[in-house]
């Protein structure tokens, strides 16, 4: 299976850094936040990545990383095509990429997990799509993941909701069959003025084609100040691997 980091977008809750530093390149521990991501990908077999980043951000990730020979896997870089277009306009361009499924992951989502059972479960069953859930406290900054827990379904995702009514957030990291191109083709932009992961994911839904497995470990979307101090707290603490 191959692997799809996202590593572009604003990062608007990051400012004043990442006015002139992509997200994704702050550091967490001794590495820019992406590492930890592609290393993720690596420790479970996946060594042919794709990275999706901004026109202005290529230059510095190829720099960082070249073709991957360091960090031994494959590195291909690609450019999304409107910087705050959303997650799922992002993921457009990885449409030639992927073959038949791929893993799609958010590139400040730092966890502890080992990702290699979650991957040959889908690689068992290969179609549709699979998200990986994490029960939290401030549900509210997540795509929140109403669940029937009997028959270990999702009955639907809302994007981040003023009065959650669940706690399990849906992290940003995504298991899709290649139907996903052509339901990302479907969405209109939402509120925010982006294509949203979350319809994706709820078209998924609607096709019964949506599974999930819940993260045991520690887990954190890196995205804001106070969670990117985290984020180095719990790698100065007990080591990110
Ligand atoms: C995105 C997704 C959201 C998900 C989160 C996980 O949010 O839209 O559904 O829960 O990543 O990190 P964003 O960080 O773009 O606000």
């Amino acid at each position: 299976m191959k692997g799809v980091i996202l590593g572009g977008g604003k990062g608007t809750r990051l400012d004043p850094f990442t006015r002139i530093i992509n997200k994704h390149l702050l550091p967490v521990g001794p590495y820019p936040m992406i590492y930890w991501p592609i290393n993720k990908l690596k420790q479970a077999g996946v060594t042919e990545i794709l990275i999706i980043t901004n026109k202005q951000d290529l230059r510095s990730f190829k720099e960082l990383f070249g073709n991957g020979d360091e960090l031994g896997v494959k590195l291909t870089y690609t450019v999304q095509s409107e910087k705050g277009g959303g997650i799922a306009d992002a993921l457009v361009c990885a449409k030639s990429f992927v073959d038949n499924q791929c893993i799609v992951m958010l590139g400040d989502n730092l966890f502890d997990d080992d990702l290699r059972p979650f991957i040959e479960d889908f690689q068992n069953e290969p179609y549709g799509a699979k998200v990986l859930l994490k029960e939290v406290k401030d549900p509210k900054r997540y795509g929140v993941a109403i669940l029937d827990e009997e028959k270990k379904t999702i009955l639907s995702i809302i994007e981040k909701p003023d009065n959650p009514s669940s706690t399990f957030c849906v992290t940003g990291v995504y298991f899709y069959d290649k139907n996903v191109f052509d339901l990302i083709e479907l969405l209109q932009p939402s509120t925010r003025s982006e294509l949203e992961i979350t319809d994706i994911n709820n078209l998924y839904i609607r096709g019964k084609g949506l599974r999930y497995d819940i993260l045991k470990g520690w887990w954190l979307d890196a995205g804001t100040h106070e969670a990117l101090f985290e984020a180095n707290k719990h790698f100065f603490e007990t080591r990110l691997e």
